[in-house]
């Protein structure tokens, strides 16, 4: 059972984490299954943090349910920590081998998440390339995506404007507080990293937001209800014409009519 909201984007409350999750994946292996029939390569854009995991599981399960076919999908990730090792349990590389990528059968030259290992004067040329490849892949069929306490998507952290592309920023405070249990303690947690910018997550042909817990209500409140601003840059998904965001009961809690 489960609430869709008539909003731009279109809200759908569902009645857990879990819920949301079953969806989400679904309709992720739904699209790789139509565009495998039709013989197209899928290009997904995929999203860490702790709101994926349970959508990553479920994939998975469908995966072998269905005996997905993955050899014409082809994937970039949102962002990656800077500097940041690619074997650290911290990166954005081990999370997405731990919780994905070691469990499906995908071509390892379709896997492309930003090189936390770069030396600083090849990032902007790096960040460049990132969006070539993703131009060159045919753009982002879907973009899965998270949002910050702070409104952030990727790690486009407030105050990034909606014209952002692939490069290198600093963390938000909010961010780093909330990523220091990981690296024990905020003064080991990186001050910077590499994310895909608020323009290329608005390129994707479909993008869904996904987002439980009741830390999250006050940015799902503002990205759904409040002005379009810097200051929440997850308010410029408002301007794209397909997007679902998935919600649990607490993280919709103030949304104003649902
Ligand atoms: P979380 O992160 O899933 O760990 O809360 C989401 C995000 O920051 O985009």
């Amino acid at each position: 059972m489960h609430i869709v909201t008539q909003k731009k984007p279109e809200v759908v409350i569902a009645e857990s984490d879990r819920a949301i999750a079953r969806m989400g994946a679904a309709e992720i292996a739904n699209l790789i299954q139509m565009r495998n029939a039709a013989d197209l390569p899928t290009v997904l854009g995929l999203a860490t943090g702790k709101t994926p995991i349970l959508l990553y599981r479920e994939f998975i399960r469908i995966a072998h349910e269905k005996a997905l076919d993955f050899s014409r999908v082809i994937t970039f990730n949102l962002d990656e920590y800077y500097p940041m090792n690619t074997h650290s349990l911290q990166s954005y590389h081990h999370f997405m081998r731990a919780n994905l990528f070691d469990h499906i059968d995908i071509h390892p030259a379709h896997i492309h998440i930003p090189d936390g290992t770069l030396s600083r004067k090849d990032i902007a040329n790096y960040c460049a390339e990132y969006e070539e490849k993703i131009q060159q892949a045919g753009g982002i069929n879907l973009q899965l995506l998270g949002i910050g306490e702070n409104g952030h998507i990727g790690f486009n952290e407030p105050g990034s404007d909606v014209d952002t592309r692939t490069r290198l920023v600093t963390l938000d405070p909010i961010t780093r507080q909330n990523a220091a249990a990981e690296f024990g303690g905020e003064t080991n947690t990186p001050s910077e990293a590499i994310t895909m910018g608020v323009a290329t997550i608005l390129e994707a042909q479909r993008i869904i937001l996904i987002a439980s817990g009741s830390k999250k209500a006050h940015a799902v409140q503002q990205t759904i209800d409040g002005p379009v601003s810097t200051n929440v840059p997850a308010t410029y998904l408002r301007s794209h014409n397909n997007v679902t965001i998935y919600l649990d009961p607490a993280a919709a809690k103030h949304i104003k009519s649902a």
